[in-house]
């Protein structure tokens, strides 16, 4: 079976994360769209990526930005057709881009047909396939659990019977208008079975999964206590559902499932990607680990550890839309990432976090296994932190007083103000002025730009054996110091002590993230050496 070779295609690729609201306006409504995506395809192939992920861009009222899809098969006209999204496949192929789509099983739009039915009649066939339940109390009015959901607030909401009287309540770990779907229903598994089909049929690649390890509940609705069996996260009867999507991409050629898996146990987590389920899953453990040596190489190992033992490839993650861009992150004194630690508004400093995110570049890059890209990072986006509360769209914010708009910002392509060639109308979210800099045009040719690091970076990566095969080994190094080779010829040394060091005996320098301070490597910044062999 060639997918399960090892050297398949999702095992080293650099994928290129498209959140197509704010990527290109083809239309001038403020908008992202695919026919935007279609004409800056150059940009990808210039930058060298090996695939794109398109996050959700099917029907949908957008209540959670696309996360709730109303309609797997078809597209939202915000952003085109299906015919335009098998043009974009086609025109990626054309350029040796692959596609992957983003597919959302844990839950469906309150719009979604199955849920108006179910909704509409109590008695309705479809009311087996969402979680109905009665409330607690004399009168039902109190919700079936107290399970908070996903982005905080309730997990359950009440419905109206026909006739006016208060009904079931449903079940929905994120927003209301996500009712979550029952997995244990044959007709749940089967209709996913044939979208995957659907979208393979339609030439893409891979399918990124949502929220993958939360399909599964436990029937008996048990509450949440600490030490017990956790009623809704990473059940073991999920696995049946992705050994049973692995026998579906196996019916394909080179097709990979990718999973967003957020568990804080690397050994569960290894757990999807054994032999006969995903490919891959995202490493959130790396995209939260702290600017700091000593976390960051246990992160390294941990990861490589956990996925040795099931043959799965490592993926290295910095950014994605639901998480404060890097550049913000790593400019803060508290460098880590949870959802839980609310940083939004904490000082931030923007030429630190910079630099660090240049050698962070050159880190995810170098080590073996896939790398995803946000959009955006590759011109060294920062958060967005001004965005006025009345323009605020996501539902995370109401909830949890944190919002990932400041990530989603659309990007910046050309010019001197907003909207920098995204579109010609306002954009739906705003950009910071002082982006100027940051746009395509404006990096493209300059040797000390973030735009041109990665696509140097990006294009020695594919020429470099030792990025290709050769297992990573580290070198003895000074404290704060990460050091590591691939291969008998290649070294790439981070420093993340407060004091330049000596760089180990090379031949030549690759690439830098910043300027060397004559043969040492200062602080918050990485080098690729070639080494004598
Ligand atoms: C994870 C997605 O990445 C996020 O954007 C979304 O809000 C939730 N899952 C719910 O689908």
């Amino acid at each position: 079976m060639p997918h399960s070779q090892p050297g398949s295609w999702w095992r080293d690729a650099v994928i290129y994360q498209v959140y197509p609201r704010s990527f290109a306006d083809s239309d001038g409504d403020g908008v992202g769209d695919i026919d935007g995506i279609r004409a800056r395809l150059g940009h990808l192939a210039g930058l060298g990526v090996d695939a794109i992920w398109m996050s959700p861009w099917y029907p949908s009222p957008m209540a959670d930005a696309g996360y709730d899809v109303a309609d797997f098969r078809d597209i939202d006209p915000v952003f085109g057709t299906l015919a335009k999204a098998e043009a974009l496949i086609a025109e990626a192929h054309e350029l040796g881009i692959r596609a992957i789509v983003d597919i959302v099983p844990n839950h469906v739009s309150s719009e979604h047909v199955w849920f108006r039915k179910a909704l509409a009649d109590p008695g309705a066939p479809e009311r087996d396939l969402f979680w109905f339940r009665p409330g607690r109390g004399k009168h039902g009015d109190e919700m079936p659990t107290d399970w908070v959901g996903e982005f905080g607030g309730t997990t359950w909401t009440r419905t109206t019977n026909p006739d006016g009287t208060p009904g079931d309540w449903y079940l929905h770990l994120f927003t209301p208008e996500q009712p979550d779907l029952n997995w244990d229903h044959p007709a749940v598994r089967a209709d996913f079975e044939d979208i995957l089909r659907f979208w393979f049929d339609r030439g893409v690649d891979g399918i990124r999964i949502d929220s993958a390890a939360l399909l599964i509940k436990d029937r008996a609705l048990p509450p949440v206590v600490e030490g017990r069996p956790h009623p809704f996260h990473d059940l073991d009867e999920v696995h049946e559902v992705y050994r049973a999507w692995r026998r579906v991409s196996d019916g394909y050629r080179d097709r990979a499932l990718i999973g967003e898996v957020w568990l804080p146990e690397v050994e569960r987590f290894a757990g999807y990607l054994r032999a006969d389920e995903l490919h891959a899953a995202f490493n959130f453990d790396f995209l939260g680990c702290a600017w700091d040596a000593g976390p960051m190489r246990e992160c390294i190992d941990r990861t490589l550890d956990a996925h040795r033992a099931v043959g799965a490839p490592p993926t290295w993650v910095l950014s994605n839309h639901d998480v404060t861009r890097h550049v913000t992150r790593y400019g803060r004194t508290t460098t880590t990432f949870s959802f839980d630690d609310n940083l939004d508004g904490t000082p931030v400093d923007l030429e630190l976090g910079t630099r660090r995110a240049r050698a962070a570049a050159l880190l995810s890059l170098s080590l073996p296994g896939a790398t995803y890209v946000y959009q955006g990072e590759e011109l060294g986006l920062w958060e967005n932190e001004n965005i006025p509360p009345d323009r605020m769209r996501d539902p995370m914010y109401a909830r949890r007083g944190h919002s990932r708009d400041g990530c989603r910002v659309p990007l910046p392509w050309s010019g001197d103000e907003p909207p920098f060639g995204f579109s010609t109308a306002e954009p739906w979210l705003p950009q910071p002025r002082e982006w100027k800099d940051r746009t395509v045009q404006a990096q493209t040719g300059d040797p000390s730009s973030m735009l041109e690091l990665y696509r140097s970076a990006i294009a020695l990566r594919k020429a470099e054996p030792g990025l290709h095969e050769p297992p990573m080994q580290w070198l003895a190094s000074a404290p704060g110091v990460l050091a590591y080779t691939r291969g008998a010829a290649f070294a790439c040394v981070l420093n993340l002590s407060p004091a330049a060091v000596a760089l180990p005996a090379h031949r030549s320098v690759l690439l830098t993230s910043g300027p060397l301070d004559g043969d040492r490597l200062p602080p918050d910044t990485a080098v690729w050496l070639r080494l004598a062999t």
